[in-house]
């Protein structure tokens, strides 16, 4: 039997870099997945490229409240429970210093990347199974920062701030709750990223500054997520877990 079998896990983020290939290892492992994502044309090539009868897909936009609601009625009514919740989907705004960033793109970033954890955990949370697992991505950029992405780097921050207080809320109900913190992910994120710095060094620069000297892929995000989706992380909540080659040391 697969480590994940009768399981049900809601990605969302899913047609992106990350989500994706989290979607796969969860599938891999024997889970049934929901993916979310708000870009329709994606979601639908990556269902067909995962080509998997125990995946279904929902279009919906993250930091919409009827949204959430539907997405997570979509993986009760499709699937019957839901075990697995990846508060993924995420924004990275533009690249500008504090005094020239757009206070609309900051509201923006918030909405997808904060109130969207919110929302979906609002949503999730009365419904998903005891012993369940609520992994969120926050970054790298949720403990220190990086110059010119304020919304970016508050986001992040403040995703823990959702995590731990969800981790003492749902403990009696033996639900985890945890965040992953990627660096540079060779996702359409950092490559925006870098298209935003007009510096066709950039990607260098910043694997330069990552001691195993390159971006992480997106499987070896997911690798983190599958850990604590499954029971072997049972006794892991309300806590932090760096994805990064070495940037903490
Ligand atoms: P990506 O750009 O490949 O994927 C993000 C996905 O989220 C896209 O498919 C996009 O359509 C979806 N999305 C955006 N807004 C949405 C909304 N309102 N509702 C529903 N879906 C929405 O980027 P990646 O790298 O896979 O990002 C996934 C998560 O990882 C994000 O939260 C990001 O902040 C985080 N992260 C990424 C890092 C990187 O270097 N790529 C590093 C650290 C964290």
């Amino acid at each position: 039997m697969k480590p994940l079998e009768n399981k049900v896990a809601l990605v969302t983020g899913a047609a992106g870099g990350i989500g994706k290939a989290t979607a796969n290892r969860l599938l891999q492992e024997g889970a049934s997945v929901l993916l979310v994502d708000l870009n329709e044309a994606s979601l639908k090539e990556t269902f067909s490229e995962l080509n998997s009868d125990q995946a279904a897909y929902f279009a919906a936009d993250v930091s919409k409240e009827e949204d959430a609601i539907a997405y997570v009625q979509v993986a009760l009514e499709r699937f019957g429970k839901l075990d697995i919740f990846f508060a993924n989907a995420g924004i990275e705004g533009v690249m500008k210093p504090i005094q020239e960033y757009p206070t609309e793109v900051f509201d923006k970033v918030y909405n997808v990347n904060v109130k969207g954890t919110f929302l979906g955990l609002k949503y999730a949370i009365p419904v998903i199974s005891d012993g369940g697992s609520i992994i969120i991505t926050s970054s790298i950029g949720g403990f220190g920062s990086s110059p010119f992405a304020s919304a970016y780097v508050a986001s992040k921050h403040a995703v823990l701030g959702i995590m731990r207080t969800a981790a003492l809320e749902l403990a009696p109900r033996k639900v985890r709750v945890n965040t992953v913190h990627p660096s540079q992910t060779n996702t359409r994120m950092m490559q925006d990223i870098e298209k935003d710095l007009g510096d066709a060094k950039a990607r260098e620069t910043f694997a330069a500054a990552i001691p195993l000297g390159r971006y992480a892929e997106p499987e070896e995000i997911a690798n983190m997520v599958y850990f604590l989706a499954s029971d072997q992380s049972e006794f892991i909540t309300g806590t932090t877990f760096r994805v990064d080659g070495g940037m903490d040391a």
